[in-house]
């Protein structure tokens, strides 16, 4: 086991840093709409194959919420319920590209707006619902959270896309209790790679990065005040296959039995993440998560897992196959932990929580961009 001691030394005075807070709302502000402590970011909301023409109820960010897709395919995400007498606009039906209300058959267009209102001539002005931004990429419809315009585009992933013959890989999705911060704080956290997953590296090197040409393996780079990285950098443990079998096969499927030097690259924005890994400086993998909160303690975390092909076709499945262990294994590992973990009052931070404190400042700015307004969060009416 590398020794903490080694690492970096604990701060013996421990004591809660101030200026941060946790997964409580913040003091002094208007409350964040339903308490969620939630950033204003892109989330993904469902995966593409899951949406079909039929609506579809949908609850994210603690609200009931419609999904459907208009006449050209595009989806809409706005408020479930009607405005005329509140029947679930999940039950309605897409008819000539618009939704329209099982109830009394209102219909709306994909910008929310109602168009028509059998037997009314005049078609009230607050008929509406708001649809909420939304993106369809790499198999995911995403969505914006936090009112208002996106305040940034939603971060590439070109593993998915011109380079998409070069991996291969699978996709994952994983509920938790945790909160969308705590998950995405799993890369941030690097001192439990060693504790928790057993990920035993010496020396070891965690730092946040400061410019993110340092980050351009994971995609192009991200609006500057979303943007959040780090990278570690250590040399795995060998062990003996006889004397310390189970060490001995953690570390191969870690490294792939590639080399010992181990590196992780994460960058991403207030929702979601992207990792590249690297063995001895040869990338093997690249990870695209996004975090969806559907409500108070839960969150479903999904993505794409994929690796990097090897030279023969053998190496590309052991590869798989060691990579899916290694992803699937951390997951199970992890998500007892979020599941269970108390949120709310001071933490006590010691040295090696420094990032993590500046990640949570970082979370927690774009937790105050939220619009306030609890009648309109995410810009719905
Ligand atoms: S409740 Fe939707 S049209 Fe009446
Ligand atoms: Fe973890």
């Amino acid at each position: 086991m590398t020794r903490p001691d080694r690492i970096t030394r604990p701060d013996r005075t421990t004591r809660p840093l101030p200026g941060v807070e946790d997964d409580a709302a913040t003091p002094g502000l208007p409350p964040n709409p339903h308490g969620l402590n939630l950033a204003a970011s892109w989330y993904i909301a469902l995966s593409s194959r899951e949406l079909h023409r039929r609506p579809r109820a949908l609850e994210l960010f603690d609200l009931p919420l419609v999904a459907w897709r208009d006449g050209i395919g595009r989806p809409v995400i706005m408020p479930r319920h009607c405005p005329h007498m509140g029947a679930s606009l999940a039950l309605g039906k897409v008819v000539d590209g618009s939704l329209r209300c099982p109830f009394h058959h209102w219909q709306f267009d994909a910008s929310g707006t109602c168009t028509a209102i059998p037997g009314v001539d005049r078609i009230p002005a607050t008929a509406r619902r708001r649809p909420y931004p939304t993106v369809e990429r790499y198999g995911f419809v995403w969505v914006w959270y936090g009112g208002g315009e996106p305040a940034f585009d939603l971060p590439d992933f070109p593993a998915l896309e011109d380079d998409r013959g070069d991996y291969v890989g699978f996709r994952f999705s994983d509920a938790s209790r945790g909160t969308t911060r705590q998950l995405l704080e799993n890369a941030i956290d690097y001192f439990h790679f060693m504790t928790l997953h057993g990920l035993e590296m010496n020396p070891v090197r965690f730092e946040q990065l400061h410019d993110q040409a340092d980050a351009r393996d994971n995609g192009r780079a991200i609006a500057e005040d979303a943007w959040f990285g780090v990278r570690v950098d250590g040399t795995v443990d060998t062990w003996n296959p006889v004397t310390n079998p189970a060490k001995w096969v953690y570390s191969v499927v870690t490294t792939f039995g590639i080399g010992t030097r181990f590196k992780l690259l994460v960058d991403g924005w207030p929702g979601g993440q992207r990792f590249t890994t690297y063995i001895d400086d040869q990338e093997i993998s690249k990870v695209l998560m996004g975090i969806t909160p559907t409500g108070a303690h839960r969150t479903t975390q999904r993505g794409w897992a994929l690796v990097k092909k090897g030279n023969k076709d053998w190496k590309t499945f052991l590869y798989f196959l060691l990579f899916y262990a290694q992803n699937r294994g951390g997951t199970r590992q992890d998500i007892p932990i979020y599941d269970t973990t108390a949120t709310g009052g001071n933490p006590t931070y010691v040295r090696y929580d420094s990032t993590l404190v500046k990640y949570r400042r970082y979370y927690q700015s774009w937790v105050d961009r939220v619009d306030a307004d609890p009648v309109r969060p995410g810009g719905a009416t």
